[in-house]
């Protein structure tokens, strides 16, 4: 028998009142995979991945970690599993200071005091931009650095599968490179990456397999590489 994937969502439907923002959505993450997921503006990308970290509940369909079935589990229990979410529009608590909001990523591992430390010196080594800033509110950094820090407090839950949403939005071209070079170093250690992003061609150069969302529905999927030579693909979502 094949291992289980380490995630892998079956027929997902979401709904908000009467809009259906995702129709049976099939997808799945196998460890240490980078995997992305693209398409348009509201073509439920965000939807899918709050489902996935159990921000939303879903109207049908399934999610399983490792095999296990995530039903029961909320969504900071899906954290301790090793599920941690980047959301879109980075959400850090502007007042607070960089390290507290980090510090509040490694809460599911309050006990662990050391385990902390290291995460947070390891975040730093990142992203030394933030260990230069610990102490200034997080309302004050750009918006390449609140990205960095809305990164590096997912990684102080050490997960082994990093949920992306738009990580790349508003930030100039160098500060993207940057931050992408990380995801790449973070997947070298053995984190999966499950990628939502506007920028398609970018996100196919880094992925391995590739998910094309429209109006709910998943229309294409493949290896990253075909995708981004795919003619469908290339018209809607590379300008060519
Ligand atoms: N809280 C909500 N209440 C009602 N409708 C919502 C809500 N959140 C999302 N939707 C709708 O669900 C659909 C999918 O939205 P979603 O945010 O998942 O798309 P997206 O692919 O992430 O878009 P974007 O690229 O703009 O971030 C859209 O039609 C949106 O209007
Ligand atoms: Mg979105």
């Amino acid at each position: 028998m094949t291992e289980a994937p380490l995630l892998q969502v079956k027929d997902l439907s979401v709904h908000y009142g009467g809009i259906q923002a995702l129709h049976d959505v099939n997808l799945h993450v196998n460890a240490g995979e980078i995997v992305t997921l693209i398409g348009a503006n509201g073509a439920g990308k965000t939807s899918c991945l709050r489902a996935i970290s159990g921000l939303i509940r879903p109207a049908a369909g399934s999610i399983h970690w490792a095999g296990q079935d995530l039903r029961k589990c909320d969504a900071a229990a899906r954290v301790r599993l090793g599920l941690a979410h980047s959301p879109e529009g980075r959400m850090v608590l502007a007042q607070q200071s960089v390290e507290d909001n980090l510090k509040l990523g490694g809460f599911v591992h309050r006990a662990d005091k050391a385990g902390n430390q290291q995460s947070l010196e390891e975040g730093y080594q990142l992203f030394p931009r933030l260990k230069e800033r610990r102490q200034q509110s997080a309302g004050t950094l750009s918006g390449g650095e609140q990205q960095m820090l809305a990164i590096g407090r997912a990684l102080m839950a050490r997960p082994k599968l990093l949920l992306l949403d738009e990580p790349s939005l508003g930030l100039a071209p160098l500060v993207v490179a940057e931050i992408f070079d990380r995801m790449r170093g973070m997947n070298a250690k053995g984190m999966a990456l499950l990628l939502v992003e506007q920028n398609a061609q970018l996100a196919l150069r880094l992925a391995q397999r590739a998910y094309v969302l429209e109006s709910g529905r998943v229309v294409l999927e493949g290896r990253a590489q075909e995708l981004l030579h795919d003619s469908r693909v290339r018209t809607a979502y590379l300008g060519a």
